[in-house]
């Protein structure tokens, strides 16, 4: 049986260690505080399936440590609202954007994406979220809450990292899920006409 360990809140409450740092440079090439399964070259896509502008605001489900946000707002100038469920992560992103003299911009707040969340319809030109979905129950809800978030036209692009087409071995499903809730999905069901069980 595989130990448990609580992956993001050491990988948030030690951001700025220099062993973490060197672990998401050699293992992504770039380092914005990741601990995602995207490749920096997906990454760098976002930005762009976004349209986004100076003038964009943007949502960011389940943000971590923030680097990825904090890095937007210093490249295109959009304004980023980031929420994550890891107080940790919450508290490492605004000091992040502190230190790189973004925080007018950039905010984090700490909520649970499969929850109501306290934000007005339409408020966002763009959502994003990176391999968070695979956490979180009732997909079916959180979509929908996002479309209601999202202004007429507004663009969301996520990834979801759990996608499994072949044979897994019970031990091998044990050993990529260290602690919290990880949901399984088989292929096509984020597609165009997802089929997600309520
Ligand atoms: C694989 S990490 C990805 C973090 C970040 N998006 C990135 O690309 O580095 C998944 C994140 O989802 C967050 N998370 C898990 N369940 C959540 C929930 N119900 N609501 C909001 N965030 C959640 C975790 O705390 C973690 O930071």
């Amino acid at each position: 049986m595989s130990k448990k360990i609580d992956l993001y809140s050491s990988s948030y409450s030690n951001y700025s260690l220099e062993t973490y740092s060197e672990v998401r440079l050699e293992t992504y090439g770039e380092d914005y505080g990741q601990t995602s399964w995207v490749s920096t070259e997906e990454s760098h896509e976002i930005p762009e399936l976004l349209q986004l502008t100076s003038d964009s605001s943007v949502l960011d489900i389940g943000c971590g440590s923030g680097g990825y946000a904090v890095g937007l707002a210093k490249r295109i100038g959009c304004r980023v609202l980031g929420f994550e469920i890891n107080e940790s992560g919450v508290k490492t992103a605004n000091a992040l954007a502190e230190d790189e003299k973004v925080s007018d911009l950039v905010k984090f707040e700490q909520h649970d994406a499969s929850e109501e969340l306290p934000y007005e319809d339409d408020s966002f030109d763009a959502i994003y979220s990176t391999d968070v979905l695979c956490h979180v129950p009732r997909r079916r809800e959180v979509l929908s809450n996002t479309q209601r978030l999202l202004k007429p036209g507004g663009k969301f692009v996520f990834s979801d990292a759990l996608v499994i087409g072949g044979l897994i071995s019970y031990e091998e499903l044990e050993n990529r899920c260290p602690d919290g809730l990880y949901f399984f999905s088989p292929p096509g069901i984020n597609g165009k006409r997802p089929v997600i069980p309520s």
